[in-house]
């Protein structure tokens, strides 16, 4: 399928996606309804909106199953770790100076505030390389196909799901392999059987799921599951397995939400700190 240049960055950078949660989601208050958080009064609202509904119309079951055939060959490129973060900063976009914080910052200022708070060093090198798989949008990858709420495909889309009405332009609703309850799942078959709408969140566990723990692999993987982890719309798909690991994807979203902090961390002093730990768990290069 081809798009757009509108289609394939309806939003001026990565970052406003990301914010926008953060109306969803406010810090220390329960989320806002449907209603009040459409009303939100914010220039950028207007791009979020068309963001979710190219991300709606267009994730559907066979979408993602070529995604998974195209990038899950991690045939594009290899490079040290260190260099794909670097790489990862040429998303900051140059049209605006007011981006304080670009993808390195956030992913430092994630990995340090569970650092502060005492957690075992696998938590923080999760903090560390969450959100790595955006560098699919450095392959070109359309916005909504690298970032945004992740959902289930192949069976009924949940109206917990942020923007759900725009399923409706989504060819899998019609399509009644697809739009029962359970679709083509079994009833708790474990999410290791479920398919999930591609992004960065899945593209990055694949390439990591050999070397980190079952719970860093589960907040990697689901971090941006908010249907299931803020609003539990999906426990008919998910196993005993999935639910206790869910709670360790409930304790990772408030460091990915709400850890900005003012005065940056200090990259260069951290750097070896990161680098040992690195080594301690991955190899000297990943495959992108
Ligand atoms: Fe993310
Ligand atoms: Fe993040």
């Amino acid at each position: 399928m081809e798009f757009s240049e509108k289609e394939i960055a309806p939003l001026a950078n990565l970052e406003v996606w990301e914010d926008d949660i953060l109306l969803r989601y406010p810090e220390n208050a329960p989320a806002k309804s449907k209603e009040e958080y459409r009303n939100y009064d914010n220039p950028e609202r207007d791009t979020v909106r068309e963001f979710y509904r190219l991300n709606h119309k267009y994730q559907t079951y066979d979408f993602v199953k070529q995604k998974q055939s195209e990038f899950l060959k991690f045939n594009k490129t290899e490079m040290p770790i260190w260099e794909a973060f670097d790489f990862l900063n040429t998303l900051v976009d140059d049209s605006d100076p007011d981006t304080s914080l670009d993808q390195w910052q956030h992913l430092l200022q994630t990995s340090e505030a569970i650092r502060a708070d005492g957690h075992p060093d696998w938590f923080v090198l999760t903090g560390l390389l969450h959100d790595m798989g955006k560098v699919l949008c450095l392959f070109g990858e359309p916005q909504w196909a690298v970032v945004g709420d992740t959902f289930p495909v192949g069976c009924k889309h949940s109206d917990k799901i942020v923007y759900s009405e725009y399923f409706e332009a989504n060819p899998d609703a019609q399509d009644e392999r697809f739009n029962t309850k359970y679709g083509v799942y079994e009833p708790n078959c474990g999410l290791k059987n479920v398919d999930m709408s591609w992004g960065h969140d899945e593209y990055l566990y694949q390439m990591v799921k050999d070397y980190l723990p079952q719970e860093a692999l589960y907040m990697i993987r689901y971090h941006s599951f908010y249907a299931q982890h803020r609003e539990n719309a999906y426990e008919h798909l998910m196993d005993e397995h999935d639910k206790a690991m869910f709670e360790w994807v409930k304790k990772f979203n408030p460091y990915d939400l709400y850890s900005k902090l003012p005065t940056p961390p200090d990259t260069q002093a951290l750097k070896p700190y990161y680098q040992d730990l690195l080594a301690k768990y991955l190899p000297a290069t990943l495959k992108f």
